[in-house]
């Protein structure tokens, strides 16, 4: 593990490789064909199971990972939908992490993406040297997942074009890939047990409404949504926060009064506080909190030599809040300027002080 000490992400498989270990030894239950771990296992592996040592890495309901799972042991594939920042992506590569142990056969689709990242591309210099053959030939994730029986990620698959879209209809119905240039049985690639395909779509930005009805049909839906209650999300922004501060050399933890702010603040402008006027066009998601947290922490730290304030919220805030619209800006100011004020507390008074530091 000493080469993956300085990475700054390492995949689910390897942060979390002693407890995937730990529920191999001990999975008593069925399995699908070609998974790595029972449905059981995968889902304590998933939300969590404090006796057995397993952290809670996904905060929402069971039952969504259940379905989830089942989804994922049928031929249909799984199609996660909701909000960005909702954990959409973390929930796809804890998955596949579970199930066939590797997240990492990822597609991450865009504007750019074209069927050779889908399907599979060639290696040009032994192309000409000695003609298509299996040598030549370069694997891209769904061929590789369906040749070893392994769960393929496809991230925001709505912002692909729809030809892209469209080349993953047959693979999805047929489970195999041609290969053309391939001769004899080398020309056919087909799925293994334990293959199905994870795709994520957010419903901002470019939503599920690009997405061609026949791709639809060949997915399950599941939505994924914003936490609802405070004290669920302090936890994990406090968690999390707390995990990324000291990874980046910071040794204060955050402060619990300042985190509650900080969540309160999130919650309120996302419109679900008392005031819904209040509720900015940016999304302010639970992921942006935790990235805020870990910023407030970092100027404490690295400014001062403490925790951060209040204050550092405000400076925090103006970059993921209000971006580049000047509306948003304006509300985020009233905000401040109006209802911060009715708050009781050291660290409101501080974050109502501090309204001024918002640039413009
Ligand atoms: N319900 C949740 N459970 C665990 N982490 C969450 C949850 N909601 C948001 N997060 C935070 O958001 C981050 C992941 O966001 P991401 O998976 O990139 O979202 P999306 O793909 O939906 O935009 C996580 O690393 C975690 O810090
Ligand atoms: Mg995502």
């Amino acid at each position: 593990m000493a080469d993956n000490a300085h990475l700054q992400r390492p995949p689910a498989e390897v942060r979390f490789a002693d407890e995937l270990a730990r529920l191999r030894d001990t999975d008593r239950a069925h399995r699908p064909p070609g998974w790595a771990l029972s449905l059981e296992a995968a889902r304590r592996f998933i939300v969590g199971d404090e006796a057995a040592g397993i952290s809670r890495k996904f905060v929402g309901d069971p039952s969504l990972i259940d379905r989830s799972l089942v989804t994922l042991a049928t031929s249909r594939g799984l199609m996660l939908v909701g909000e960005p920042g909702t954990a959409k992506s973390l929930l796809s590569e804890l998955i596949a992490a579970a199930v066939c142990g590797e997240s990492t056969l990822t597609i991450q689709g865009g504007a750019a993406t074209t069927e050779d990242q889908v399907k599979y591309s060639w290696n040009y210099a032994l192309l000409v040297a000695e003609g298509p053959t299996p040598r030549s030939l370069v694997p891209a994730p769904m061929l590789r997942g369906m040749a070893e029986g392994k769960v393929v990620r496809f991230e925001e698959i709505t912002r692909c074009p729809l030809e892209v879209q469209d080349c993953m209809l047959s693979l999805l119905s047929e489970r195999v890939v041609a290969v053309p240039e391939l001769p004899g049985a080398d020309g056919m690639v087909f799925a293994r047990d334990g293959f199905n395909v994870i795709a994520t779509a957010n419903t901002r930005d470019r939503g599920v409404n690009e997405m061609s009805a026949a791709l639809k049909r060949r997915f399950n839906f599941e939505t994924v949504f914003p936490i609802a209650d405070f004290g669920t999300e302090l936890e994990l922004v406090e968690r999390e926060a707390g995990r990324l501060l000291e990874r980046s050399g910071v040794g204060a933890p955050p402060r619990r009064d300042v985190l509650e702010v900080l969540v309160r603040t999130f919650r309120d402008l996302r419109g679900s506080g008392p005031s819904p006027a209040d509720r900015l066009s940016t999304v302010m998601s639970t992921a942006e909190a935790v990235s805020v947290a870990h910023a407030v922490g970092l100027r404490g730290w690295y400014l001062r030599g403490e925790p951060g304030s209040a204050a550092d919220v405000v400076e925090c805030l103006a970059g993921t809040a209000a971006k580049d619209s000047p509306e948003d800006l304006a509300r985020l100011r009233r905000y401040l300027e109006q209802q911060v004020p009715r708050r009781k507390g050291t660290q409101w008074q501080e974050l109502h002080r501090a309204r001024h530091r918002l640039p413009g």
